[in-house]
């Protein structure tokens, strides 16, 4: 039996990843570790909160002294780390958070568990759940990225990552700790919260708001559903080689433009209205540093873990947006004053 120490569970790979582990390994602990900061919901959880080996904690990732006696307490064998400051346009106009959570957040996590392991660390493992962004920008025809490209991180979130992943290996390499990474690609799927492209263009359509497209909309990302990534991080963590990374993607790179039109023409299906949803699309500033193009080889975990992703793209985006449509209650609560004045701030008024 496992007892793991999730971190940033009530967020929205957190929470997908909670749901997974549960309903597949219900013989072991879980403890859910999260600040509730904006990004966190509660409600995520509703349901698992009843099960017998399921424990919420409210807490921070830097607090050296609950996450000490959390691995005293609950004798924690294996932590899967996702807390972090997550959205790259919030860590332009305010970084401070993200140095604090992703940096000495993970640092305090690889602290605590060296102590509380000591020498005792067979049965141990130390994920931590890390992006492609680690990784910079790729020209239209450069090859994707793989686990020996080396980092150029762009923003104060991708470098925030970064470091954190450089304090993972060097707790490899400087004390034995069983550490895993893995990088992964932009994901998709239920319980997003709506500061990030894809939900919030499913929700500024759903009330006809403009769906604003940075630039030019020819920035390109690898889209894999949240489903896939939580299978990807089960395998790593149950047959990964510790002090290894691996890349997880979707083989799926698509133009931000190219999104918006699918969830366009897919909400024209499913909701139809009065004109297009494509009618509201507008094009506005572009984000500073951003990125052109990523794209990742999964080879690594394919062949050496037997993972691969089983959703396609038009499959996962219909049940995203069909998740969407079904709960409306939940988004539309998350838009509330807070979440108002954020977009103002990002998007103008
Ligand atoms: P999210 O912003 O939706 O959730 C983050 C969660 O962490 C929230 O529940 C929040 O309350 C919690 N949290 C924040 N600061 C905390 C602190 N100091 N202590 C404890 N909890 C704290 O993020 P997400 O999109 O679910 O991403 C989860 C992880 O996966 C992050 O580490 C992110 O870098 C990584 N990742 C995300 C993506 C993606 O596309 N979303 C892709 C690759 C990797
Ligand atoms: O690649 C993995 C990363 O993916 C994760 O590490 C991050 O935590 C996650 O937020 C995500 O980062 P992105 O910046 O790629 O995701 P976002 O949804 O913010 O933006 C996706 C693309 O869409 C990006 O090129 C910017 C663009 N965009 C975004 C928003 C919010 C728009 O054109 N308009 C928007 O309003």
């Amino acid at each position: 039996m496992k007892k793991l120490l999730i971190t940033g569970g009530a967020g929205f790979i957190g929470t997908n990843f909670v749901h997974h582990w549960v309903q597949n390994h219900p013989e072991d602990r879980v403890i859910n570790l999260d600040a509730l900061t904006y990004a966190g919901n509660l409600e995520n959880l509703q349901g698992i909160d009843k099960s017998a080996n399921y424990r919420f904690v409210h807490g921070d990732v830097c607090d050296q002294d609950l996450i000490r006696k959390l691995f005293h307490d609950e004798g924690i064998t294996h932590v899967v780390h996702f807390a972090a400051e997550s959205h790259v346009d919030r860590s332009i106009t305010g970084p401070e958070a993200f140095i604090t959570t992703n940096i000495h957040g993970t640092f305090t996590l690889l602290e605590s568990a060296r102590r509380a392991w000591g020498d005792d660390l067979e049965a141990c493992r130390f994920l931590h759940v890390s992006t492609d962004e680690v990784y910079g920008s790729l020209m239209a025809d450069a090859p994707a990225f793989s686990e020996t490209t080396p980092f150029a991180p762009n923003s104060p979130y991708a470098a925030s990552k970064a470091s954190s992943d450089h304090l993972v290996r060097a707790y490899f390499h400087t004390y034995g700790m069983p550490v895993l990474t893995t990088n992964c690609s932009n994901n998709y799927g239920p319980y997003q919260f709506p500061e990030k492209l894809i939900p919030l263009v499913v929700m500024n359509s759903l009330e006809e708001k403009p769906l604003p497209v940075y630039g030019d909309g020819l920035n390109i990302r690898d889209w894999l559903h949240v489903d896939d990534h939580c299978r990807g991080i089960d395998r790593v963590l149950h047959a990964g080689r510790v002090g290894e990374t691996y890349n997880i993607g979707g083989c799926n790179e698509w133009a931000n433009i190219d999104i918006v039109r699918l969830i366009c023409s897919t909400l024209d299906e499913m909701r139809p209205g009065d004109r297009p949803k494509s009618e509201l699309i507008t094009f506005v500033r572009d984000r500073p540093g951003h990125d052109q193009r990523y794209a990742i080889d999964a080879n690594k975990i394919m062949t050496e873990l037997g993972w691969s992703p089983e959703y396609t793209f038009e499959t996962g985006i219909r049940q995203t947006v069909a998740w969407y449509l079904d709960n409306e209650a939940w988004w539309s609560r998350i838009r509330d004053g807070s979440y108002k004045e954020y977009y103002k701030q990002q998007y103008g008024a």
